[in-house]
């Protein structure tokens, strides 16, 4: 394995989406909420920040890519759609990073369409980059600069998704 410098540690991961899920706990009390995991970058940080909820929620999965390497093809793969009727339902999307924000326009566009009541983001990164149209975040861990990063759910050509922490290759 190549070697990995971290950016961001593990705890200071764990601080971080303590932080989110107790936010998000006050936030969807009333809600009739749905967590939409968009794959597969959003795999590790979803599934930490869910066992820290303590609502009822429903979850279901989204799966698109746009990422070849190191680089955005700038175009959206849809390869696999959600189950649960979204309609009428407070949809909160998990997604590992916000890059251009072209992934997260797309599917929150996606929902909106489909009469879902509400729409909110989160995602565990936020690139300080220019965005391909003005998104609202609602929820974020990290604003890092514009490098590729790799860990706790994100990849490079499908590699280090294991790794515990966020770290620059
Ligand atoms: P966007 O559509 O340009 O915002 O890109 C978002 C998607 O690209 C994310 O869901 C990731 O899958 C991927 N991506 C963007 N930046 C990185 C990175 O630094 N490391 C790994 N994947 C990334
Ligand atoms: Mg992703």
């Amino acid at each position: 394995m190549k070697k990995i410098k971290t950016l961001i540690s593990s705890f200071k991961i764990k601080n971080k989406v303590n932080k989110i899920a107790g936010q998000i706990n006050k936030d969807y009390k009333n809600k009739d909420l749905l967590v939409v995991s968009v794959l597969s970058g959003s795999v590790v940080f979803c599934s930490d920040i869910i066992r820290k909820l303590d609502i009822d929620f429903e979850i279901d999965f989204i799966r698109v890519k746009s990422y070849k390497g190191k680089k955005s093809s700038g175009k959206i793969k849809f390869l696999c759609d959600t189950v649960i009727d979204v309609k009428g339902k407070d949809i909160l999307l998990i997604e590992d990073i916000c890059d251009s924000g072209r992934t997260l326009s797309y599917v929150k566009d996606l929902f909106i369409k489909r009469k879902a009541n509400s729409v909110k983001i989160c995602t565990l990164i936020n690139k300080k980059v220019e965005k391909f149209k003005q998104i609202k975040i609602d929820y974020f861990g990290f604003e890092i600069d514009n490098e590729f990063v790799v860990g706790y759910g994100l990849d490079y050509n499908g590699k280090y998704r294991g790794l515990p922490y966020i770290g620059v290759i």
